[in-house]
C-alpha cells in the first residue's frame, strides 16, 4: 500500500543514526534520496552505496543545516537534479548538555542553530517549491524532551519545543496548498548521540521507560515512512511520540 516509487525525499543529517534509517527505508519504497551530512565523510559514502544498491537516485552533500545560504544552495542542487522535493526530513542535531547555570553562550547558540534554525533554513528553501508543485510533507525530527523538559538539557529541550511552534505554523500557513507538516518526538534511541551518554545515565534511563528498552532507529524511520506516505494524507500539525510510553 505505501508507494514512494518517483518521489524525491530531501533529509538533513542521514550519515548514520535515525536519518540513516529513515533514507534506507524511504529507498526500500521507491524514493530517490538526497541526504546531507556534517562530518563523517566514510559514512555519507557507505551509505550512499547502500542506497545506490537499492536501485534509486542518491544525491549526498555534504553541508551545514544551520548555515541560511548553504541549506539554499543544497535545495537548488536537489532540485536541479531531482526537478522536485517532495518529502523534506529536517532531522540534522546535536547535543551539548550542561545545566543552565553552566552553559555558555556559545553552547546554547550552537545547539539552537544546529537543531531549530536548520527547520527554519530548510523550510524556508524547500517550501516555494512545494507551493510551485502543489503538494509536499515536511516532517521534523523533535524530541521528548522538547515536550516535557530535562534537567541538563535546556538548550536542546528548547530547540525540540521550538520545533513544534515552528511546524504546527507551518501546516496551517499551507495546508492550503496541499502541504503537511508533522514532527516526530523520539523517546530514548540507540545511536552515537546517546550512546555518547554516560553508561550510568543510560541505565538510569531504562528504568523510566514502561517498555524497559532503548527504541530502535528503524521504529523511528517507520513513523517517517508513514507520514511521507499517502497514508497520512490527512495527517497534518500533529507531533507523532515514538518513546516505549516515556514521558
Ligand atoms: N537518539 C535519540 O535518542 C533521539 C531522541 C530524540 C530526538 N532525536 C533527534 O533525532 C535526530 C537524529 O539523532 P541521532 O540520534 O540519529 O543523531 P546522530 O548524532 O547519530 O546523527 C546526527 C546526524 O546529523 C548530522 N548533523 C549534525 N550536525 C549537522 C549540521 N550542522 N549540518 C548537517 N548535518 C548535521 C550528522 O552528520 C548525522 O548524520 C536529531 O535531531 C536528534 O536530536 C534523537
Amino acid at each position: 500500500m505505501i508507494n514512494l516509487e518517483g518521489k524525491n525525499a530531501l533529509i538533513t543529517g542521514a550519515s548514520r543514526g535515525i536519518g540513516r534509517s529513515i533514507a534506507l527505508l524511504f529507498a526500500e519504497y521507491g524514493c530517490n534520496i538526497a541526504f546531507t551530512y556534517i562530518n563523517e565523510d566514510q559514512e555519507a559514502a557507505d551509505i550512499t552505496a547502500e542506497l545506490q544498491a537499492k536501485g534509486v537516485r542518491v544525491l549526498c552533500i555534504k553541508s551545514d543545516a544551520a548555515n541560511f545560504a548553504a541549506a539554499h544552495e543544497v535545495v537548488k542542487q536537489v532540485v536541479d537534479a531531482f526537478s522536485k522535493i517532495d518529502i523534506l526530513v529536517c532531522n540534522a542535531g546535536i547535543t551539548h548538555d550542561t545545566l543552565l547555570m553552566r552553559m555558555t553562550e556559545e553552547q546554547w547558540d550552537d545547539v539552537l542553530n544546529v537543531n531549530l534554525k536548520s527547520v527554519f533554513n530548510y523550510c524556508h528553501a524547500v517550501t516555494p517549491q512545494m507551493v510551485r508543485q502543489r503538494s509536499g510533507s515536511i516532517i521534523a525530527m523533535s524530541s521528548v524532551v522538547g515536550i516535557g523538559g530535562n534537567a541538563g538539557q535546556a538548550n536542546y529541550a528548547a530547540s525540540k519545543a521550538g520545533i513544534i511552534g515552528l511546524i504546527k505554523t507551518l501546516s496551517k500557513e499551507l495546508g492550503g496548498r496541499n502541504i503537511r507538516a508533522n514532527a516526530i518526538a523520539p523517546g530514548f534511541i540507540l545511536t552515537d548521540m546517546t550512546l555518547a551518554l554516560p553508561e550510568a545515565t543510560r541505565t538510569e534511563m531504562i528504568k523510566i521507560i514502561p517498555m524497559h528498552r532503548y527504541g530502535e532507529t528503524d521504529e523511528v524511520a517507520k513513523v517517517a515512512l508513514f507520514l511521507a506516505s499517502d497514508l497520512s494524507s490527512y495527517v497534518s500539525g500533529q507531533v507523532i511520540s515514538v518513546n516505549g510510553a516515556m514521558g
